[in-house]
C-alpha cells in the first residue's frame, strides 16, 4: 500500500505500548485512526482528548472504542458502529495481547484460557468481523503481531508462545487462501519482535546479542512493512537468523546455543504488568 494519505487504521490494543506508537505512526503518513481497547480508563470523558493528542497533532482524525476483543458479539457491534461513525477500515492491526510470566503449573488455568483468548481468539474474531470490509475494500492490509517466540520456545511463557505461534501460521494460511480467491490486494505482515520496551515483560533478562526495542523503531518498522507489502517483520536483526539456526542445527546444539545466548532463562525473573 504505497500511499497511507487519508487510509483508516483500527488498531487493537491502542490504547497503550506498541499500538499506541503504532496509531501514532499511521498518524504521521496521514491515516485517520481507531482505536480499540479494553482499557476503559483511556476512553474516560477527560482523558481521552489528551490520551490522543500525539495522534491528533498530525491533523488527522482518531476515534476510540472501548472493544475486548475476546468477545465476538461485542466486535460485531463495534464493527456496525465504525461503519455508522467512521466507515470503512482499510488497515487492521491485531496488536491486542496478555502474557503470564511462570512455570506452566504455576499460572492458574483461567490465565492460560485467556493468553490464547485475547492472543488467538481475539485475533480470529477481529478477522472474522472485519475480513470481508477488508476484501471488498480496492486495497488493504492485515497486520498480525506475533512474537519472536512464535518460533522459539519460551521456557516459562509456555501458552504465550504458542498463541503467539497460532496468530503466526494463521496469517501465513489465511494469506494463501486470499491469494488463491484472487484478493492479492488484501496484503498481510505478520510482526515477530524479541522484547520491546512496554512495560509488558518487565524483568526479563535480554538475551545477548539481542536488545530490547524501542516502540519507536517497530512501530516505524510496522508501518514500513505496511507501505513495501512486506509479509515478515523480525527485529532485532539477530532474531532474523533464529529460524534458520532452528533448521539447520541438530536440537541439543540448538539448546547449547539458547543456554548461551540466554535466550531459555529470560522469562525467570518476569515481572510484567499483566499480574497486576
Ligand atoms: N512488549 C514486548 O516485549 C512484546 C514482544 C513481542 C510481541 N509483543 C506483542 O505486541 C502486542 C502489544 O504488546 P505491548 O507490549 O504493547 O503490550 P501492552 O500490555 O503494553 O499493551 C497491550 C494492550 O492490549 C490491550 N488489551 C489487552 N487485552 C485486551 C482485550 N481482550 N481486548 C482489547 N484490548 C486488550 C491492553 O489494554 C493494552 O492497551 C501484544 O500482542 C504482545 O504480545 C510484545
Amino acid at each position: 500500500m504505497k500511499n497511507l494519505k487519508n487510509k483508516t487504521v483500527l488498531i487493537t490494543g491502542g490504547a497503550r505500548g506498541i499500538g499506541k506508537q503504532i496509531a501514532i505512526e499511521f498518524a504521521a503518513q496521514g491515516c485517520n485512526i481507531i482505536i480499540c481497547d479494553l482499557d476503559k480508563s483511556f476512553f474516560n470523558r477527560d482523558n481521552f482528548k489528551s490520551n490522543i493528542e500525539d495522534i491528533e497533532n498530525f491533523g488527522v482524525s482518531c476515534w476510540g472504542y472501548n472493544l475486548d476483543v475476546t468477545q465476538y458479539q461485542d466486535v460485531v457491534d463495534t464493527r456496525k458502529k465504525i461503519l455508522k461513525n467512521v466507515g470503512k477500515i482499510d488497515i487492521l492491526v491485531n496488536n491486542a495481547g496478555v502474557v503470564f510470566g511462570g512455570k506452566f503449573l504455576d499460572i492458574s488455568i483461567d490465565q492460560h484460557k485467556l493468553t490464547y483468548d485475547v492472543n488467538t481468539q481475539g485475533v480470529v474474531n477481529m478477522l472474522h468481523v472485519f475480513l470481508k470490509d477488508l476484501i471488498d475494500s480496492q486495497e488493504s492490509h492485515i497486520v498480525n503481531i506475533a512474537s519472536a517466540s512464535s518460533f522459539t520456545a519460551l521456557p516459562s511463557g509456555a501458552t504465550y508462545a504458542s498463541s503467539k505461534a497460532s496468530v503466526s501460521i494463521l496469517s501465513e494460511s489465511l494469506r494463501l487462501e486470499l491469494l488463491k480467491d484472487g484478493n492479492q490486494h488484501v496484503g498481510m505482515t505478520i510482526v515477530s519482535p524479541a522484547y520491546v520496551n512496554t512495560g509488558m515483560f518487565d524483568g526479563v533478562k535480554e538475551p545477548r546479542f539481542i536488545p530490547m526495542l524501542t516502540t519507536k523503531k517497530l512501530a516505524t518498522k510496522i508501518v514500513q512493512a505496511v507501505i513495501k507489502n512486506k509479509l515478515i517483520v523480525l527485529e532485532p536483526t539477530f532474531v532474523k537468523f533464529i529460524p534458520l539456526l532452528k533448521a539447520i542445527l541438530p536440537r541439543f546444539l540448538y539448546d547449547f546455543v539458547g543456554d548461551i545466548l540466554g535466550g531459555y532463562n529470560t522469562m525467570d525473573l518476569w515481572k510484567g504488568h499483566s499480574k497486576k
